[in-house]
């Protein structure tokens, strides 16, 4: 897809405007194949930063950078024709200053096409956001877990259980007034997440989240059974893939070596020239 095709696209102003509406079904996307396939289906299509995890084999997010954004990026656009695409601020991108974070913000957008961009953080990101939403980046927000501080936060764990939720509740209502279009909520209770789906403007994405939200988002290779590393409770599996191609391969190593492949209708004979 050209960049000039992603007009036709979904834009961040009708996401936003679907809340309380039908619910938004979101996948992230790395590649120009899966991206055709979840275009069919989803009205928005992340290339998230877990693309370093997933597919780059990297320990976490933090190391992926704006090239491999931008590479992915240009990926997926190619993919698109209806969703609107999404491309992850990588961590050390945006969080130093607004200036900053502008720059990179359009640097991914120029590079990529992209719609919008994604940032981690609520009420310490919501200066950031207005700086950027208003210099025209539309931007999805992402509380609760937060990957990217994976390391203050010592693990990949639940947030807002208890008192706690007054800050997640607090960081939501700071990235809507700021003019987040939308914000995904990842790995909070059930009942905070309805709540704050119920309190703020703009629409909620869930990943961990509840039912109730505006819409739910899953890691494509997560939900596909492609990346089986390890699978959070939040994970829904609706295929197998990586079992389906682990015996495939097996079964390709078993013909090559006992010479079953490849068959007479997988080579050439010197009477069909050209074929
Ligand atoms: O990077 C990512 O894939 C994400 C989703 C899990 C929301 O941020």
């Amino acid at each position: 897809m050209s960049h000039s095709a992603s007009v036709k696209s979904l834009t961040a102003t009708a996401i936003r405007a679907r809340k309380g509406t039908e619910p938004l079904v979101c996948l992230t996307a790395y590649t120009t194949p899966v991206a055709k396939l979840a275009d069919e289906h989803c009205d928005l299509v992340l290339v998230g930063d877990s693309v370093g995890m997933v597919l780059h084999g990297l320990p976490s997010t933090l190391n992926v950078s704006m090239e491999m954004m931008i590479m992915h990026g240009q990926a997926v656009a190619r993919g698109l024709d209806r969703a609107l695409m999404v491309v992850d601020m990588p961590f050390g991108s945006y969080e130093e200053s607004a200036a900053k974070a502008f720059r990179n913000a359009a640097r991914l957008m120029a590079e990529t096409g992209a719609g919008a961009v994604k940032l981690e953080g609520g009420q310490h990101m919501a200066e950031t956001i207005r700086f950027l939403v208003d210099r025209g980046v539309p931007v999805m927000a992402h509380i609760g877990l937060t990957p990217q501080a994976v390391n203050a936060i010592g693990g990949y764990k639940v947030q807002g259980r208890g008192e706690d939720g007054e800050r997640i509740r607090a960081d939501a209502r700071a990235v809507a007034d700021a003019g987040a279009f939308s914000v995904v909520l990842e790995k909070v209770p059930a009942a905070l997440a309805d709540q704050i789906t119920a309190e703020i403007a703009i629409p909620t994405v869930g990943i961990g989240a509840s039912a109730s939200c505006d819409g739910q988002i899953l890691v494509i290779d997560d939900m596909l059974g492609l990346f089986d590393t390890f699978k959070p409770k939040f994970v829904k599996r609706y295929a197998h893939l990586a079992a389906d191609a682990a015996h495939a391969i097996q079964a390709y190593a078993e013909e090559v070596r006992s010479r079953r492949f490849p068959a007479p209708e997988h080579v050439f004979s010197q009477e069909e020239p050209g074929k």
